[in-house]
């Protein structure tokens, strides 16, 4: 098991990673001496915790239609009837819809109880339980309402993905390939490594930009790489994606916009595409895609107060850069049909 240091300032906390690393869940439990444990799950998830701590065990219902403010409103009831108080612990058990809502839970519940996140899916462990941004959805749109709220520590046991089905896999694998392209360093061969890797990287962008700051271009920004495209064609709507299978195109496309606009070489797009084909990831648009379409989409990006605006590979590495032209966007999108 690889212990991952995440050094929010003021609130850093340890990342394990590894096959059985949930057997570091009782030590973590008991430093924080609680009276009682809240688990947090849904029903028929494989993956489950054990604590000899006094517990009880609160479902949520399955998948993204259950991350709203009225499981919220659930959750804390239930706890509140349970007794539950400030110096008691959640522990979240569960993809990112779960890691996200009782994140968001657990940062409003007495205006703030710690939580331990367990994530079961490769997506949660590279991405959503790390970073301390919790939230839910509004019929208005995704995860409107949050909060950042830093969990005591993050639990990515390998044995839960076991049981992970292959396109949930592929999703994870493409929020992993982005950070291939970050930072330089080398993730290593096996998933270990690379899930350890993967969260040391996102820890250091998140420790220099805990609360996202706009007008930090290397910052928590970076970490978008690859989803301009990827929530295009997400919102697209038409497409059988899943976010990271989304993210894997983002990245190619990113790569080829940076080509375009003559900010990498040749070898650099090749790269790119090599990453995701060591990930069984596809690089290319869904047929049916209309890039005119992609390109109105991507223009009402929530980061596109200038123009287009993606973030991009270059000679210093991957920044955000604003005003991109249009005629190069157009190429990149060609470059990938
Ligand atoms: N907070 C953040 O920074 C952040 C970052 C990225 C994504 N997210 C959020 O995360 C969510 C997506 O997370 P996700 O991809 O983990 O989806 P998810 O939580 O919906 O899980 C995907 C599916 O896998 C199942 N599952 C989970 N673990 C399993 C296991 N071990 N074995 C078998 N099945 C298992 C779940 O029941 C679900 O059906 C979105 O709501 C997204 O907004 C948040
Ligand atoms: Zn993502």
């Amino acid at each position: 098991v690889i212990t991952v240091e995440v050094p929010v300032p003021g609130a850093s906390y340890d990342a394990y990673v590894g096959e059985g690393a949930v057997e570091a869940l009782e030590k973590v439990l008991v430093d924080l001496a609680p009276q009682r444990v809240a688990i947090v799950s849904h029903r028929g998830l494989p993956f489950t915790v054990r604590t000899a701590l006094p517990s009880k065990r609160f479902d949520i219902g399955q998948g993204e239609t259950s991350k709203t403010l009225r499981t919220v409103g659930s959750l804390c009831s239930r706890w509140a009837r349970w007794g539950l108080s400030r110096g008691d612990v959640v522990v979240a058990v569960g993809g990112g819809v779960v890691t996200d809502t009782a994140g968001f839970a657990a940062a409003s519940y007495h205006r703030g109880i710690p939580i331990v996140q367990v994530p079961t899916t490769l997506l949660g462990m590279v991405d959503a339980a790390i970073g301390g941004k919790t939230g839910v959805n509004l019929p208005e749109g995704k995860n409107l309402v949050g909060a950042f709220w830093q969990p005591s520590a993050v639990i990515c046991d390998l044995d839960a993905l076991r049981t992970l089905p292959d396109r949930e896999v592929a999703s994870g694998y493409g929020e992993l390939a982005k950070y291939h392209f970050l930072t330089g360093a080398e993730l290593g061969l096996d998933l270990e490594s690379q899930v350890a890797a993967a969260i040391k990287i996102k820890a250091d962008v998140i420790a220099d930009d805990v609360r996202e700051d706009p007008s930090n271009t290397r910052g928590r920004a970076i970490l978008n790489y690859g989803h301009t495209l990827a929530h295009a064609l997400e919102t697209g709507g038409r497409f059988d994606l899943r976010h990271g299978e989304a993210v894997a195109i983002g990245l190619v496309f990113a790569a080829e916009l940076a080509r375009s606009m003559e900010r990498i070489s040749d070898q650099r797009v090749q790269d790119h595409r090599r990453v995701l084909q060591q990930y069984s990831l596809h690089d290319r648009l869904p047929a049916g895609s209309d890039p005119q379409l992609l390109i109105d989409l991507m223009r009402r990006d929530k980061k596109a107060l200038h123009g287009l605006t993606f973030v991009l590979d270059g000679p210093t590495g991957v920044e955000m850069v604003r005003d991109v032209p249009e005629i190069d966007v157009r190429k990149a999108l060609e470059a990938i049909r």
